[in-house]
């Protein structure tokens, strides 16, 4: 099936955990990779149709990737497209949960809908992410948003902040993107 079929296939039966009418554009999906630069391990958290997975490769062809995905169908196609990528059916904060606190810098990037996910597994989303930021300072989150606004409120914070690093025009619609990790005051 292809591709952006299979995305509306599914955003129309989970409207809320999908989040958005189409893929990432490449233009999105290479701001993303690029926000990820000199981590030594890439963990996408909501991978739909691989938009982003893609430019992760194309950028950091050698970095281990894992692949997260709630929906077993979009799932099944990542591993058929992306052979050399781990791909995981779970909720992001089981997969979070179980990562070691002393693995190298990883960067977390997210596709997940904030807005839209329903409140507990909003909540269990989040805040799973701030759990393993403040583990390990030298993790981060990348993060987009289809609005100027962080991505959620922090609710452990500590030393966690929000910058915003792009804005990309070229999407649909128009996307912010984020980083969140732990910063000296
Ligand atoms: C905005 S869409 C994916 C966008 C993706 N960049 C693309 O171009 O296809 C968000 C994805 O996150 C997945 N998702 C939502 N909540 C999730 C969760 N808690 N854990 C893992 N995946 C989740 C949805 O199934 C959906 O495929």
């Amino acid at each position: 099936m292809l591709r952006a079929a299979a995305f509306m296939l599914v955003a129309a039966a989970r409207p809320s955990t999908v989040g958005a009418i189409l893929p990432s554009s490449r233009h999105l999906a290479d701001a993303m990779a690029r926000a990820a630069q000199g981590a030594e391990r890439l963990i996408e958290l909501g991978a739909g149709t691989g938009a982003i997975t893609e430019a992760l490769c194309d950028h950091h062809p050698h970095v281990p990737t894992l692949a997260v995905e709630l929906d077993a169908l979009l799932a099944d196609q990542l591993r058929e497209r992306f052979p050399h990528v781990e791909v995981r059916v779970a909720p992001a904060h089981r997969v979070l949960r179980e990562l070691p606190a002393h693995a190298g810098p990883t960067a977390l990037v997210s596709s997940l809908p904030f807005r839209s996910l329903p409140l507990r597994l909003r909540l269990r989303s989040s805040l799973a992410i701030e759990r393993c930021l403040l583990a390990n300072s030298s993790h981060r989150l990348i993060q987009y948003t289809y609005q100027p606004r962080v991505p959620f409120d922090l609710r452990l914070g500590g030393s966690l902040r929000w910058q915003r690093l792009d804005v990309v025009w070229r999407n649909v619609p128009p996307a912010w993107v984020w980083e969140l990790r732990a910063r000296a005051r």
